[in-house]
């Protein structure tokens, strides 16, 4: 796959590059091209229409519960983002009928430590192109520069596609049975494999 990317213009100054700036394209199998970005506050309303279109399945295993509507608050937590303890990323699909945004995928950082909680988030009718796993990869190799070393979430048994796209990623990762869920930790702090991460 092709890939581009750049993390904004700030580089040659040696201050961290501000990753409001994150752009990077990549190549689906199918052709079509997916561009990675910052999530940003003006992204609310598309981010509440996507949710209204999500499967309750797809509800289900991002929420673990069965709502209906994101609530006001729920928006500003999703979008109006730090980009230190939260950060994240939006997906859109250009097929060749330009951008449709599809996809969020986030990590929020525990307060001062080298771990971070992962979500993810693919429109039903663009899941299995491989978005998931890309994302995963952007959002990792962010990750991995700002010095977190291990992702963790929690993930119902039936979730084919996000233990699809961890054990697509290339990284040493777990689970274990915790409750009614399995508890997931990808470990960061070593080169991917590029064996499974294709
Ligand atoms: C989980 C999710 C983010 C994966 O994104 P995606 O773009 O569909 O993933 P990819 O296309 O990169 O596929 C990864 C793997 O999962 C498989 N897969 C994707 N969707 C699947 C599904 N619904 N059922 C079974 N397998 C699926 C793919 O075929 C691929 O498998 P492979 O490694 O055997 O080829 C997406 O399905 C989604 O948003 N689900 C609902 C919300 C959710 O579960 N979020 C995760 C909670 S953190």
């Amino acid at each position: 796959m092709n890939s581009t990317e750049t993390a904004g213009p700030d580089r040659s100054s040696g201050r961290s590059p501000d990753l409001r700036d994150y752009h990077a394209r990549e190549r689906l199998a199918d052709d079509g091209m997916l561009l990675i970005r910052a999530i940003l506050p003006e992204d609310g309303p598309t981010l509440a229409a996507a949710f209204r279109r999500l499967s309750p399945r797809s509800i289900r295993q991002r929420f673990f519960d069965v709502r209906k509507e994101l609530t006001p608050r729920d928006i500003a937590y999703f979008t109006e983002l730090d980009f230190d303890q939260h950060v994240g990323l939006a997906g859109l699909v250009d097929d060749g009928d330009g951008p449709v945004p599809v996809a969020t995928a986030r990590y929020i950082r525990e307060p001062g430590g080298l771990r971070a909680e992962m979500a993810f988030v693919v429109d039903d009718d663009y899941q299995g192109r491989g978005i998931g796993t890309l994302m995963f990869r952007h959002l990792a190799g962010i990750a991995r520069r700002r010095g977190i070393q291990c992702f963790e979430a929690d993930v119902l048994p039936d979730n084919d596609g996000m233990l699809g796209v961890f054990r697509r990623s290339g990284y040493q990762w777990s689970k274990s049975p915790r409750d009614d869920v399995l508890h997931i930790e990808v470990q960061l702090d070593a080169e991917p494999s590029t064996e499974s991460a294709e």
